[in-house]
C-alpha cells in the first residue's frame, strides 16, 4: 500500500495538504469556469421567446412588488411527477429575460411555470379576489385591491430601458411606444397592429379584468396567462450539439 502511505505524508502534515487541497480546487474551479469564457452564450436560443411585453411586464412587477414569488415557484424540473403535473420541463431560454428570474424551490402553491391558458380572465379575477371561492381548501391571500388601482404606464418607457440596460433586447422603437402599447394591449377596440408588430402575434389583447380602465388586475393577469405559453412543445427538439 505505497500509496497510501505517500498519502499519510499528506494527511500528517497539514500546510502540505492545504497547498495539495488548494491546487484541487484551482483546476476543479478552472475546469469550470474557462470554458464559461469562451461561450458566446450559454443558452440555447429558442424560438418564440421574446421580451415580454409593457403590459405584461408591469404585471410582473406587480408580481414582485406582492410577493408572489414566496408560495410560487416557476420552474419545472425535468422530473416526472413535476412533468406530468406542470407540462415540458423549464428551458434556460425561458427565463432569459427575467430580471430577476422566479425560479425556487419553495411551493406553498403550485409551480406557475406553464400556468398562462390553463384558466380563463374570469377564473383569475375570481381567484384573485378571493381564492377560497374557487379553491375551498386554498391558503392563497386576497389581492381584490389590485382591480380597483389604475395605472395608466407613464413609467413604461422608463421600466423597458432598465430592462434593456441589463441586456434584454428592447429596441428604441419598443422603448418610444411602451406607454401606447401598454394601453392598446387591454382595450380589444384599440389600434393594436404596432404592438403585434414589434412583439408578435401570440400577444394575448384582451380587458382583463372585464372593467374600464387599466388596473394592476389586467397587467397581472395579462402576465400569468402568457407564462409559459411562448415556446411551442410541439415542435421543440432540444438542441443535442451543445
Ligand atoms: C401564502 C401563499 C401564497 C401567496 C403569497 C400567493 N399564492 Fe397563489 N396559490 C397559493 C396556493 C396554496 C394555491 C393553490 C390553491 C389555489 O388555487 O388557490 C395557489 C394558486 C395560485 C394559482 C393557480 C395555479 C394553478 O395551477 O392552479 C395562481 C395563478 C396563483 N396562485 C397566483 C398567485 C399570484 C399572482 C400571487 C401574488 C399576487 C399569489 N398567487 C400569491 C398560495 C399563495
Amino acid at each position: 500500500m505505497a500509496i497510501l502511505d505517500k498519502h499519510k505524508i499528506l494527511e500528517t502534515n497539514a500546510t502540505l495538504l492545504l497547498v495539495f487541497s488548494f491546487l484541487v480546487v484551482t483546476i476543479g474551479g478552472l475546469v469550470q469556469i474557462v470554458p464559461l469564457f469562451y461561450l458566446e452564450n450559454t443558452i440555447e436560443d429558442v424560438e418564440g421567446m421574446r421580451p415580454y411585453t409593457p403590459l405584461e411586464l408591469a404585471g410582473r412587477e406587480v408580481y414582485l412588488r406582492e410577493g408572489c414569488y414566496v408560495c410560487h415557484s416557476q420552474m419545472i424540473r425535468p422530473m416526472r411527477d413535476e412533468v406530468e403535473r406542470y407540462g415540458h420541463y423549464s428551458l434556460a431560454a425561458e427565463s432569459q429575460y427575467d430580471h430577476p428570474f422566479q425560479w425556487g424551490s419553495k411551493r406553498t402553491g403550485p409551480d406557475l411555470a406553464r400556468v398562462g391558458g390553463r384558466y380563463s380572465d374570469d377564473w383569475h379575477v375570481d381567484h384573485l379576489r378571493d381564492a377560497q371561492s374557487v379553491v375551498p381548501e386554498s391558503v392563497m391571500p386576497k389581492y381584490g385591491y389590485l382591480e380597483k388601482k389604475l395605472i395608466d404606464g407613464e413609467y413604461m418607457s422608463d421600466l423597458l430601458r432598465t430592462n434593456a440596460f441589463v441586456g434584454v433586447p428592447y429596441t428604441s422603437e419598443m422603448i418610444e411606444a411602451a406607454q401606447a402599447d401598454f394601453r392598446a394591449q387591454a382595450d380589444p377596440d384599440s389600434d393594436y397592429d404596432g404592438l403585434l408588430e414589434r412583439y408578435g402575434d401570440n400577444v394575448n389583447v384582451r380587458n382583463f379584468d372585464s372593467q374600464p380602465g387599466i388596473s394592476e388586475a389586467d397587467a397581472l393577469i395579462a402576465y400569468l396567462q402568457m407564462l409559459g405559453t411562448l415556446v411551442d412543445f410541439s415542435t421543440f427538439t432540444p438542441d443535442a450539439s451543445r
